[in-house]
């Protein structure tokens, strides 16, 4: 499976559910996350995101990404369509380590 990680906290972009051919993103206030189960693997999403947030999970040190994704995406609502990314997107682009404001 893909994963959505880091660095789409605050950015947002939501290039990814346009490509998604299974529509399996799931919405958050402050990012999208991956139904593991339901991503069919085919790696279409990541080069079209921005901030390069998608990754596959074999790549080393994903768990925690992986669970997250996994808890999140049976939690928040299913995107299928775009919309417009927060007006301050940008400005969390090259920002690491946002997790501790994914919910605040
Ligand atoms: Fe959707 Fe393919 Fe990305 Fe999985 S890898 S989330 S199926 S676009
Ligand atoms: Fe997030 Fe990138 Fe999609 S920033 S919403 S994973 S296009």
């Amino acid at each position: 499976t893909y994963v959505v990680t880091d660095a789409c906290i605050r950015c947002k972009y939501m290039d990814c559910v346009e490509v998604c051919p299974v529509d399996c993103f799931y919405e958050g206030e402050n990012m999208l996350v991956i139904n593991p189960s339901e991503c069919i693997d085919c790696g279409v999403c990541e080069p079209e995101c921005p901030a390069e947030a998608i990754l596959p999970d074999t790549e080393n040190g994903l768990e925690k990404w992986l669970e997250l994704n996994t808890t999140m995406s049976a939690n928040w609502p299913n995107i299928t369509r775009k919309r417009d990314a927060p007006a301050d997107a940008d400005s969390f682009k090259d920002v690491p380590d946002k997790y501790d404001t994914l919910f605040s």
